[in-house]
């Protein structure tokens, strides 16, 4: 019994985990149509072996000893180790086998009625299943318990720390500072951006994907890249991480930056220690940090000026009858193209927090009892026409848009934002610290910004919390005004506003 006993249990853990991650991954990408239902029942086998071990009581005492004894004898990364993996074991302990059956029957049923209204245009469908699911995350608060407000306990789970406390603040600038800012955007003329729409033939787009990727020093030794619905990452451990993307014939901005974000993502996780295979200390710190990385690479990086010095040259090449008369000025001014608009995942780097503020408005006053499930429509699109200045013009584009809510993933939208946060006070550090970045950049080396990453952040996994790393890497806790300074350079350039207007 021990530090060892632990970590092999934390292996084989990961490896049912990742075993898992692997049956998923090949049911997005390449399993047969006819092997769906027994790839479920694969996967859900699997899913109880991993939680019984994660929950076992063996499991408990050891986690129990060694905390209490680890305060004298272990060194501080494992200390750290075994103080978060006892702080999941006993989350996971609170939760009964009724509820979790309970849960996992409401999800399923709930997404089939989600799927179903959104087909055919009717919240009403949705709405009683969606009931049921906001009352079990009520429960499910409630037995995890929390301080000041319910929707902590859920935020938790996906950003350890994060509290309504915090993001209130966050949100209160994004509302005063960016739509203010935005407004600004929305009366100038706006970049032409029809070229991007013409028909760009999938090899070609297929082979830039993957030369960006190379130039990011994404590990294809480590990794590959394939295509699907919609594109993700996932990893089987450090040395085997997958990346997705989705090809768009009529739609070239498409495969560019899921490319680049997924990309970002998969960096992260070639970066993790691969000593600390099973640990928390080998794992990613919080979805708002992992999503940190994508968002640097796509936005700070692949939507700036200098790295398209660096590959405007050879894309155009590629197409030269769309982009032959189109200049690199031109090109950047289309993919930073700002305009409200209806749906999230479509949205620009801007306007994308105005979706995100709805949603996490709502649903903190859900989950604290403050409006209810039948309400949602007009709220929603009273909210919309607040912050975005545009009339939802039915449900399906408006509350009914993401599957989310559908799955039970409350807490997990103010992660994307958080994400956005974090990157610009990122990489306004890494652009301190790391000479001549735009002009590395520009000469399409990447390098020096990975390996910054990589030392500040990939190699601890999650030996920090959210909080200590930001304050690790950038001197100080998550503040709004580096994303705010980011998008007035970036857009008062692009769209010639004033200075002392913005
Ligand atoms: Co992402």
């Amino acid at each position: 019994m021990g530090y060892r006993d632990y970590q092999e249990r934390m292996t084989k853990i990961a490896d049912i985990s990742y075993a898992i991650a692997l049956l998923s991954w090949d049911q997005e990408t390449y399993m047969p149509e006819k092997g769906a239902a027994f790839r479920a029942q694969q996967i859900a086998t699997l899913s109880t072996i991993a939680h019984g071990l994660a929950t076992d009581n063996e499991l408990g005492g050891i986690l129990t000893d060694l905390n209490k004894s680890g305060s004298h004898s272990l060194p501080e990364k494992e200390k750290r180790n075994v103080a978060r993996s006892l702080r999941d074991y006993s989350k996971q302990k609170k939760y009964s086998s009724e509820f979790v059956e309970r849960l996992s029957k409401t999800a399923s049923e709930c997404f089939q009625a989600w799927q179903k209204a959104k087909t055919e245009n009717r919240f009403a469908l949705f709405a009683p299943l969606l009931a049921t699911m906001v009352d079990l995350k009520k429960q499910e608060a409630e037995l995890l318990g929390y301080e000041a407000h319910p929707y902590n306990a859920l935020l938790d789970q996906y950003e350890p720390g994060a509290t309504v406390a915090a993001l209130d603040i966050l949100f209160k600038d994004v509302r005063e500072q960016l739509v203010k800012f935005v407004k600004q955007i929305a009366a100038a003329p706006k970049p032409e951006d029809a070229f991007m729409y013409k028909h760009y033939p999938k090899e070609k787009q297929w082979n830039f994907g993957l030369e960006l990727l190379k130039q990011m020093h994404y590990d294809f030794e480590a990794g590959r890249q394939d295509i699907s619905i919609h594109p993700f990452t996932t990893s089987f451990s450090a040395l085997d991480v997958r990346v997705t993307t989705k090809i768009l014939e009529d739609n070239l901005k498409s495969m560019i930056w899921s490319c680049i974000h997924e990309g970002g993502h998969g960096l992260y996780e070639q970066g993790l220690p691969t000593s600390e295979y099973g640990l928390p200390s080998g794992e990613a710190i919080s979805l708002g940090i992992h999503e940190s990385q994508s968002r640097l690479w796509e936005n700070n990086v692949g939507r700036c000026l200098p790295y398209w010095k660096a590959n405007y040259e050879r894309l155009q090449k590629l197409y030269p009858e769309n982009l032959g008369k189109v200049t690199l000025e031109q090109f950047y001014r289309a993919m930073n193209r700002v305009e409200p608009s209806f749906i999230r995942i479509e949205a620009d780097e801007l306007t994308y927090h105005f979706h995100i503020l709805v949603r996490y408005d709502v649903e903190k006053k859900l989950i604290a009892g403050k409006i209810q499930v039948k309400e949602l429509p007009e709220y929603w699109n009273s909210r919309y026409k607040e912050y975005l200045g545009i009339d939802v013009p039915s449900d399906d584009k408006g509350v009914l848009q993401d599957i989310h809510w559908s799955h039970g993933s409350f807490g997990y939208f103010p992660t994307y934002s958080l994400g956005s946060f974090y990157a610009a006070q990122f990489y306004h550090r890494a652009n301190m610290e790391i000479k001549g970045l735009e002009t590395l950049i520009e000469q399409g080396n990447l390098l020096p910004l990975l390996q910054w990453l990589r030392e500040k952040i990939h190699k601890h996994g999650k030996f920090y919390t959210a909080e200590e790393l930001c304050t690790q890497v950038t001197g100080e806790k998550l503040n709004f005004k580096y994303f705010m300074e980011y998008a007035k350079n970036k857009y008062g350039a692009i769209y010639n506003l004033k200075k002392e207007k913005v």
